[in-house]
C-alpha cells in the first residue's frame, strides 16, 4: 500500500489515479460532502473521491426521499465544496429528472455541474439504458460515476429503499448493466445496496473501480454519506453504516451549554468583551462627569 509520506505534499486525484488505485489493489475512499466546512475536513483527511451526492436532499433540505432536489441546489453546494476541494476528485450528483427526461438537456445539466459548480464528474443511477447517454456526456468531455444496484431515485418503482439483486435473474441483470457501463467508458461504478458475492463478481469483471456502498469489502473502494458515520442523519441507520462519532451530541451539549451561559449572564465575560481605549474611556468620563454636574 502506497501511503504518502508525511510532510510530501499530496497528489491530485484523477481518474487515472482511480484506476491505478484498482490495479494495485489499493482501497478507493469516498465520503459525501455538501459544504465549505465539511469538504475541507473531508479533504485534508485525504479522502480520495468527494461526492456532493443528492443525498443533500435528504441529510441538508429535509426532503423524505432524494427526489425533489433541483441542479441549482447541486450547483449551489458544489459551488461550495469546490472551494474547499484541493486534492480530491470531485464528483456531482445529477438529480432527479435532470437527465431522464431529455438527452440534450441532460447534457447541458452535466456542463453546468462542469462550468459552473467545479466538478470533475457526474454521477448518473442507472444502468445499461443509461450506456447511450452517458457515451454523449463523455463526448462532451464530462467523466461520468455510474451508480447501479440500490438507486435511491427509483425509490418508486423499487417500493422503497430495498437491497437491490438477490434473485438469479437480477444478478444477471446487474451483470449486464455493469459491463454495459464499464463498456460506456464510465470513470467509476457505484455500487449500491447489492450483495457482497455480486459486488465481488462485478468488481472482478470489469475495468472501471467500483466503490460500494452496502456492497461488502470486495469493491475496490468504499463510500458512506459523511452525515451517517458522524450521526448526523436523524432517521434509523442501514446495516452498512459505521458510525465514527456522535456529532449530534458534541453539537447539542455545546448548544445547551451556550444556552445556559447566556440564561445564567455566564456568557459574554469581560475577557470576551471589547474595550474602548484607554484615552476614550477617560474622556468619555469626563464628558459624563459634566453632563452629571449639570443635571
Ligand atoms: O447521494 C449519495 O450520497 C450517493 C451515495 C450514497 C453513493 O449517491
Amino acid at each position: 500500500m502506497s501511503l504518502t509520506p508525511i510532510g510530501e505534499p499530496r497528489a491530485k486525484v484523477t481518474t487515472s489515479t482511480l484506476l491505478d488505485k484498482k490495479l494495485h489493489h489499493e482501497p478507493i475512499t469516498s465520503l459525501t460532502a455538501y459544504d465549505y466546512a465539511s469538504a475541507r475536513l473531508v479533504d485534508e483527511a485525504g479522502i480520495d473521491v468527494i461526492l456532493v451526492g443528492d443525498s443533500l436532499a435528504m441529510v441538508m433540505l429535509g426532503y423524505e426521499s432524494t427526489l425533489p432536489v433541483t441542479v441549482d441546489e447541486i450547483l449551489h453546494h458544489t459551488r461550495a465544496v469546490r472551494r474547499a476541494v484541493k486534492h480530491a476528485f470531485l464528483i456531482a450528483d445529477m438529480p432527479y429528472a435532470s437527465y431522464q427526461v431529455d438527452e440534450t438537456e441532460a447534457v447541458r445539466n452535466a456542463a453546468r455541474l462542469v462550468k459552473d459548480g467545479g466538478a470533475e464528474a457526474v454521477k448518473i443511477e442507472g444502468g445499461e439504458k443509461r450506456a447511450d447517454l452517458i457515451r454523449r456526456i463523455i463526448d462532451a468531455e464530462i467523466p461520468v460515476a455510474g451508480h447501479i444496484g440500490l438507486t435511491p431515485q427509483s425509490i418508486n418503482v423499487m417500493g422503497g429503499y430495498k437491497v437491490q439483486g438477490k434473485s438469479l435473474a437480477a444478478v444477471e441483470q446487474l451483470m449486464r448493466d455493469a459491463i454495459a457501463l464499464d463498456r460506456a467508458g464510465v470513470a467509476c461504478l457505484y455500487l449500491e445496496g447489492i450483495p457482497r458475492e455480486v459486488a465481488a463478481m462485478i468488481t472482478a469483471e470489469v475495468e472501471t473501480p467500483t466503490i460500494g456502498i452496502g456492497a461488502g469489502p470486495e469493491c475496490d473502494g468504499q463510500v458512506l454519506v459523511l452525515h451517517d458515520i458522524l450521526n448526523l442523519t436523524f432517521g434509523p441507520q442501514a446495516k452498512f453504516v459505521r458510525r465514527y462519532c456522535d456529532a449530534a451530541a458534541l453539537i447539542s451539549n455545546a448548544v445547551h451549554a451556550f444556552r445556559a451561559d447566556v440564561i445564567s449572564g455566564q456568557y459574554p465575560s469581560d475577557e470576551e468583551s471589547y474595550h474602548l481605549p484607554k484615552e476614550t474611556k477617560a474622556a468619555l468620563e469626563t464628558v459624563l462627569e459634566r453632563k452629571r454636574a449639570i443635571r
